[in-house]
């Protein structure tokens, strides 16, 4: 028997998290999302994740500072960042970044584990990207380091040269958090793929990376943004969205593979999209936002997912379109690693078979005589 896109098949097991089918709603080693959302922060879910349980006092500190330790970038992916075309897509940069900093920093040597390496990587990610953008779009050469001590922070500060205002450092670590683990997605299952032949970490982020790029994954929160930021106002978002509808068209930020009566993180990341757009004096995306939320539900009974609001909550924290997927990595890394982690203690190679839907057995017939 076979089910499209493996819909509804269980692929293996783990205990990093449940979308709840146990009846609890989203989990991460236990604690509800919207637990650890409004109440952690994105270095304890990381810690979490990757080492298994919540560190207490004394070891989120020493975790905080081996980030902060590790934000640095060697001089030859500087090079590698400047010589890559500002016209690069900023996941691509990422998913290059990460295999050419498997080449300087490999794993296995000096001690490098799937753990060191989803440290360096959760840490650094943001370097890379404000070190990128900053270099192609504002012709400048930027120090790595900041005086923000949490991830969330020292991305927002590198981006835009001015330490990072609060609201929008929180905004952003709430979704860090939203986006940190989500079970057996597309890129995480790539990621075990990748890990099942016993290859490196480095590969199974970077082919994890490339999987999170599309549309139908974590590039949705691109799109969604596109789509919101294509309506003049409530009116028009109605008034084209049925068209759309009616056209057929996918709608950008809204349906889910699992979730088909409400994605849990999606009040969450609404309530950080209209305060951030409230503390702007802007609700002109939110409100937008709003309506095609309400026609969706009305027309298609559908409900948003992470990814729609999270458009709408990046844009009011300054972060550019092109960025909104690349966060995803930087919170997802901890996700990925964790399962690179599981997936080894257990390994199995992941090998399914396919349902045969070709030619029947025939005779091999030499290109002379093929007419
Ligand atoms: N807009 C409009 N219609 C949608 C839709 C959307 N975003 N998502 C699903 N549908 C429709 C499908 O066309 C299908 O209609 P049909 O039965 O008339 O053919 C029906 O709803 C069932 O969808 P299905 O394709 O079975 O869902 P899926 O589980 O395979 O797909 C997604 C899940 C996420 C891939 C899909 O909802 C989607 O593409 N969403 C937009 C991209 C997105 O937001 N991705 C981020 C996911 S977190």
């Amino acid at each position: 028997m076979t089910t499209s896109g493996l819909s509804g098949i269980t692929a293996g097991s783990s205990a990093i998290s449940t979308v709840g089918k146990a009846g609890f709603g989203l989990t991460y080693r236990g604690y509800s999302i919207k637990d650890l959302a409004t109440l952690s922060t994105f270095e304890e879910v990381a810690y979490l994740l990757i080492y298994g349980s919540l560190p207490g006092q004394k070891q989120l500190d020493a975790y905080k500072k081996k980030l902060i330790g590790l934000r640095s970038l060697p001089d030859a992916l500087k090079t590698l960042l400047e010589a890559m075309p500002a016209s690069t897509h900023p996941m691509d940069v990422l998913r290059t970044m990460t295999s050419f900093l498997g080449t300087l920093e490999p794993e296995g040597e000096k001690g490098r584990t799937a753990v060191s390496i989803g440290d360096r990587l959760t840490a650094s990610f943001g370097s890379v990207l404000a070190y990128w953008y900053r270099f192609h779009l504002r012709n400048e050469r930027i120090d790595t380091e900041s005086d923000e001590d949490t991830v969330a922070g020292h991305f927002l500060s590198l981006l835009t040269g001015k330490p990072a205002d609060p609201l929008k450092r929180d905004a952003l670590d709430a979704t860090l958090i939203l986006y940190a683990e989500h079970e057996f997605n597309a890129s995480t299952f790539t990621a075990r793929v990748i890990t099942s032949t016993l290859s490196d970490t480095y590969s199974a982020v970077a082919g994890a990376i490339g999987a999170l790029r599309g549309p139908l994954h974590g590039g949705a929160n691109e799109a969604a943004m596109e789509l919101v930021s294509s309506f003049d106002s409530p009116q028009d978002a109605e008034k084209s969205l049925l068209n759309m509808l009616q056209a057929r068209r996918l709608i950008m930020g809204f349906g889910h593979r699992v979730y088909k009566n409400g994605d849990p993180r999606s009040p969450i990341v609404k309530d950080w999209a209209r305060r951030l757009s409230e503390a702007a004096g802007n609700r002109t995306y939110y409100d937008i936002s709003e309506r095609v939320e309400q026609v969706m539900m009305r027309e298609k009974g559908m409900f948003p997912n992470l990814d729609f609001y999270a458009a709408t909550a990046y844009h009011m924290c300054g972060i550019p379109t092109a960025m909104f997927t690349p966060v995803f990595v930087i919170a997802r890394t901890s996700g990925w690693v964790a399962h690179v982690i599981e997936q080894r203690a257990d390994n199995k190679l992941i090998r399914p078979l396919s349902e045969y839907t070709g030619p029947k057995p025939r005779a091999y017939v030499s290109v002379a005589d093929r007419g």
